[in-house]
């Protein structure tokens, strides 16, 4: 963990600056001009625990302090500041950078990714087994123009990446290795962009979101909903977006339509089932015995238990949402949609689901309004090894997030 020295850390600047930086996930450190009580100064940071925040007293003189509390907002006064232990060291802002003074808080939250140094991430340096998945300690991604930095809360778990992984996507989906996992990011933003400043609560579906922070382009996130628990919500880009598209764009569900949903027990399901009747179509769905209760409280009107019963006919439409659909499922219905193997039929349509911002945001919107429900099987960062061996063995059901734990 980076440390970082807040000089000043007491005054009306430092106490929410040194929160930004705890916030950011920095070791803060408050340098004092004078021997100071420490239990007189936790208390003066407002709630910040002086223990924890590694108070040190530090005499005058060996530091280059400057008590930007006692002398206003602006970085300028902090850059003349030790002039007062001995001549000045330095001009102002704009004579140093060219640029003009900032208030001190805005420039150090603008900073705020200098300051942290490195992270965990989980990465594959090759492809192949889950045991190539490695956590490693490796810099705080830098944001560029247009980007944000995210406190990442949670990602989750989507078996194309346990493809990535083996390196069955190479010829579709090239990327460089080593490659940190994670295409579903919630969390926090550090470094805004883009109308986003920092704290507000974001979604997205991007790269490299399983580490404790990743950047982004401002242009693919979104709000968080508020209504559930942030970790929680990264469970919605992927498995989201692939369901709405399936639900409203392919197979454009309206009222009356039947609808058979194959797979309604995994990530993708759980979300089309509750689409599909948002939509207002009676919903046939397959389930095993694990996640029948699940498929149905979310509103499917008919469940099938696939391990013991045929599929049922008579449907407009089918959503394949398993792996390797048997040729037998176009005697099944009218039109066909599948995001996995493709459905043999002049009406079928296979597609693979495009990063959509905008239906991100209906999406979070039908999720506040208390349209959808977002149900999760949490698990550590340090487990994400351990939950793709899960899914090869098909020991997960519905959607798996993986927090990221500080
Ligand atoms: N084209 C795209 O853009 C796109 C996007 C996302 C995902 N995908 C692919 O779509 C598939 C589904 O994704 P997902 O995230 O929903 O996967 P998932 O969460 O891993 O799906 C697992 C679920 O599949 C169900 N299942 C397994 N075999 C079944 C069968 N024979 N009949 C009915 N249900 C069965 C199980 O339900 P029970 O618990 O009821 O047994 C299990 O809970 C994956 O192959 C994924 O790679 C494609």
């Amino acid at each position: 963990m980076t440390r970082v020295p807040v000089i000043g850390a007491s005054g009306a600047i430092g106490r929410p600056l040194v929160n930004h930086f705890r916030k950011a996930g920095a070791g803060v450190r408050t340098v004092t001009r004078e021997p100071t009580d420490p239990v007189a100064l936790g208390a003066a940071l407002d709630g910040v625990d002086a223990v924890r925040a590694g108070v040190v007293r530090q005499p005058c003189g060996d530091v280059a302090y400057s008590p930007v509390h006692e002398r206003g907002v602006a970085v300028d006064g902090m850059l003349r500041g030790p002039a007062n232990g001995g001549g000045p060291v330095t001009g102002t802002v704009r004579e140093v950078t060219g640029a003009p003074s900032v208030a001190f808080e805005t420039w150090a939250i603008e900073h705020a990714s200098e300051f942290l140094g490195t992270m965990w991430a989980a990465r594959i340096h090759e492809y192949g087994d889950a045991s190539v998945i490695s956590l490693d300690e490796v810099p705080v991604p830098r944001p560029g123009p247009g980007e944000v930095l995210i406190r990442v809360a949670a990602t989750s778990f989507n078996p194309s990446e346990a493809g990535l992984r083996m390196g069955l996507l190479r010829d579709v989906l090239g990327v460089t290795l080593p490659h940190t996992l994670g295409w579903d990011v919630a969390g926090t933003v550090v470094t805004g962009a883009g109308g986003f400043v920092p704290g507000d609560r974001v979604i997205g579906l991007i790269d490299g979101a399983a580490a404790e922070y990743a950047v982004a382009k401002a242009s693919v996130l979104v709000r968080a909903p508020e209504r559930i628990p942030l970790a929680d919500a990264a469970a919605v880009p992927v498995a989201g977006l692939t369901a709405w598209q399936a639900v409203f764009e392919h197979a454009r569900i309206g009222r009356g339509s039947r609808v058979l949903i194959n797979g309604a027990g995994g990530g993708v399901g759980l979300f089309a089932v509750q689409l599909a009747k948002h939509a207002g179509a009676h919903v046939v769905a397959t389930a095993g015995p694990r996640s029948a209760a699940a498929v149905r409280a979310l509103g499917a009107d008919e469940v099938i238990d696939y391990t013991r019963a045929p599929l049922p006919g008579g449907n407009d439409v089918l959503i394949n949402l398993v792996a390797d659909p048997p040729a037998s499922v176009t005697r099944l219905a009218e039109e066909f949609v599948s995001i996995t193997g493709p459905i043999e039929h002049p009406r079928a349509v296979r597609f693979v689901a495009r990063n959509d911002p905008g239906g991100l945001a209906e999406l979070v919107a039908l999720i506040d309004e208390g349209v959808v429900e977002v149900e999760v099987d949490a698990r550590p960062l340090e487990s994400l090894a351990e939950v793709h061996r899960a899914a090869e063995r098909g020991m997960i059901r519905g959607k798996v997030v993986v927090k990221v734990v500080k």
